[in-house]
């Protein structure tokens, strides 16, 4: 048995969005998720899709990326991500009745894999614009947008904090968290969500969202203070699921 992770799988079998022009590695992209979710994960496995699943915008633009992804081996575990315009965070509970036995659907509580559980949400990170000087170093960024998003990673630590409370009150001890966007900005060391992570320390944080070389290290990656910071975007990882424990 074991626990994956692969995000930003950006699935269109019924809406028209090809991904090719966001580089070679998007080129048929379908095919290589298929291919290496199938070599990697055996039935008995839990693979968790950390957001970005599709293009669709209603349920029934989806239909097809669902079912797509309902072929793939191994129990399945959707994360939120800020492109999911089919789930409304506050109806997640009538999407785990819809897809019953088939995907779960996670926010706002939480689910498990042996003695783990797993907890997330799609979380938010300040992503500029961000002011440069003519070397190309920061020097100022977009304050009222800033204090937007402290609000969106307000509301998001809110939900963050009830996965992990449910969780908690189950008796779990041990826990790894996983979040759509990253868990920092690219300013910052650490955020409510690292604080958090080393509040319950998990066992590692794993997050997608960041998309071409330019934007993989926008984040906290491998071992910061105990925990395993893990990105697993599509792209990164060309799209062979990364193992997260055995
Ligand atoms: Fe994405
Ligand atoms: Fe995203």
């Amino acid at each position: 048995m074991a626990l994956y992770a692969l995000g930003d799988l950006h699935l269109s079998f019924q809406v028209h969005k090809p991904m090719d022009k966001f580089g070679r590695v998007w080129k048929n992209h379908e095919r290589k998720i298929e291919k290496y979710v199938n070599r990697f994960v055996k039935p008995e496995d839990t693979l968790v899709l950390t957001g970005d699943h599709t293009w669709g915008r209603k349920l029934a633009e989806c239909q097809e990326d669902f079912a797509f992804i309902e072929r793939l081996p191994g129990r399945k575990i959707l994360l939120r991500g800020n492109h999911d315009m089919f789930w409304d965070a506050k109806k997640t509970k009538r999407l785990n009745d819809e897809f019953d036995g088939r995907l779960f659907f996670l926010q706002n509580n939480f689910t498990s894999y042996n003695d783990y559980a797993l907890v997330g949400t799609k979380g938010f990170t300040f992503e500029g614009p961000f002011y440069l000087d003519r070397l190309g170093r920061i020097i100022g960024w977009d304050e009222e947008r800033e204090e937007r998003a402290k609000k969106l990673v307000a509301r998001e630590m809110e939900r963050l904090r009830e996965s992990f409370r449910q969780a908690k009150e189950a008796g779990y001890e041990k826990f790894i968290m996983f979040l759509h966007y990253p868990p920092t900005n690219i300013l910052e060391k650490s955020s409510p969500f690292t604080e958090i992570a080393e509040e319950y320390e998990v066992k590692a944080v794993v997050y997608s969202h960041c998309h071409g070389e330019s934007r993989f290290g926008d984040s906290i990656r491998g071992k910061y203070h105990g925990i395993d910071y893990m990105l697993v975007s599509g792209d990164y990882l060309k799209f062979r699921p990364k193992l997260i424990v055995k």
